[in-house]
């Protein structure tokens, strides 16, 4: 990251890891980046510009470290590169008087985009096909039959934006759609469950679309899958924390379950290594919103908070200084 100079009076601005190239153009002229993640002492880095730490940026799968409280008094903003705050203890936040920026609406397209992809490409088996292919095997004998994705019925579990995204791009595919959610949706013609059970029996593919956090977590466990049954499809691009993976594994292994696509892991990067054993699921590495042009504009926008907040501070800093306010 950008070094300082003896002379660099640009903000310190603490990065809790890497999670997009376009951080320094955007983000290196104002501000003094420090990579956490990468410095060779996290806590001789901490001891040292932790006192200065005004703002703290991080990606939302990672979070706001919980050891940071207590080591960045001066802290006032943290800036997360998505959409997710399961990550971050928001009423320490508040009770701190810490602002949290997230990245809203930018990456609910590409998340809904990949989620389709992946539900398609579990159904007709687009990954196994094209090692079929590279392997010589299609002279041999033709690839086995696959799933039709028309006419599914998917189950929507978190109807928020990226939800609301998928179902609208699942409706040219003459999907039945319903939902469960919190509350049900002003507005929204898809039929409301109340819950993912009664989701997951009506349902040939259930996308999950909700935050992680204690109040979701496992809610699919292995009554939820045993209701979307042996032919029924996972696809999941939210948390991990919200399906008992354990549950997961075994129904996948046992044929209770006809395939999961997932983006997510309960402990990603590092997942459960049962999952690359089996052969009914999709694996991704978290990129439902790893497209360029996303990516960009995520930091442009966590810039533009950020710019847009140490500008407003400090001209209040300014006029109170001259006693204005
Ligand atoms: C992030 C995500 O972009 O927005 C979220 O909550 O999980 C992602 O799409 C990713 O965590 C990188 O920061």
């Amino acid at each position: 990251m950008n070094e300082p100079t003896p002379a660099d009076d640009r903000e310190t601005l603490l990065m809790v890891n890497g999670f997009s190239p376009y951080v320094d153009a955007l983000l290196g002229t104002r501000f003094q980046i420090q990579r956490l993640d990468q410095a060779p002492g996290r806590m001789q880095l901490l001891a040292r510009i932790g006192p200065q730490v005004r703002a703290v940026i991080a990606g939302a799968s990672v979070g706001f470290p919980a050891d940071l409280w207590d080591v960045l008094p001066a802290l006032e903003v943290i800036a997360i590169h998505g959409v997710g705050t399961d990550k971050v203890d928001l009423a320490r936040a508040r009770q701190r008087g810490v602002k949290v920026f997230t990245t809203p609406d930018i990456l609910s397209e590409d998340v809904a985009d990949l989620a389709i992809g992946m539900w398609i490409a579990l159904s007709r088996r687009v990954a196994d096909a094209d090692r079929y292919v590279r392997e010589g095997h299609w002279s041999a004998a033709p690839f086995a039959l696959t799933r039709r994705v028309t006419g599914q019925r998917a189950g929507i579990l978190g109807l928020g934006r990226i939800g609301l995204a998928i179902a609208r791009r699942a409706d040219p595919f003459a999907a039945t759609i319903a939902y469960t959610s919190r509350h049900p949706v002003p507005g929204v013609a898809y039929p409301y469950e109340a819950d993912c059970m009664a989701l997951a029996r009506r349902s040939d593919v259930l996308f999950v679309a909700l935050p992680g956090g204690a109040a979701t977590d496992a809610m699919v466990n292995a009554d939820v899958l045993a209701a979307l049954g042996s032919s029924g499809l996972l696809v999941n691009i939210a948390r991990g924390s919200v399906v008992d993976e354990a549950a997961l594994i075994s129904a996948l292994r046992e044929g209770k379950l006809g395939g999961a696509a997932l983006d997510v892991f309960r402990n990603e990067p590092n997942l459960d290594p049962a999952f690359a054993e089996l052969d009914n699921v999709l694996l991704q590495p978290h990129q439902g919103s790893a497209t360029a042009e996303t990516r960009y504009r995520m930091v442009e926008h966590m810039a533009d908070q950020l710019n847009g907040y140490f500008a407003d501070t400090s001209t209040a800093g300014s006029r109170s200084r001259n006693g204005v306010s």
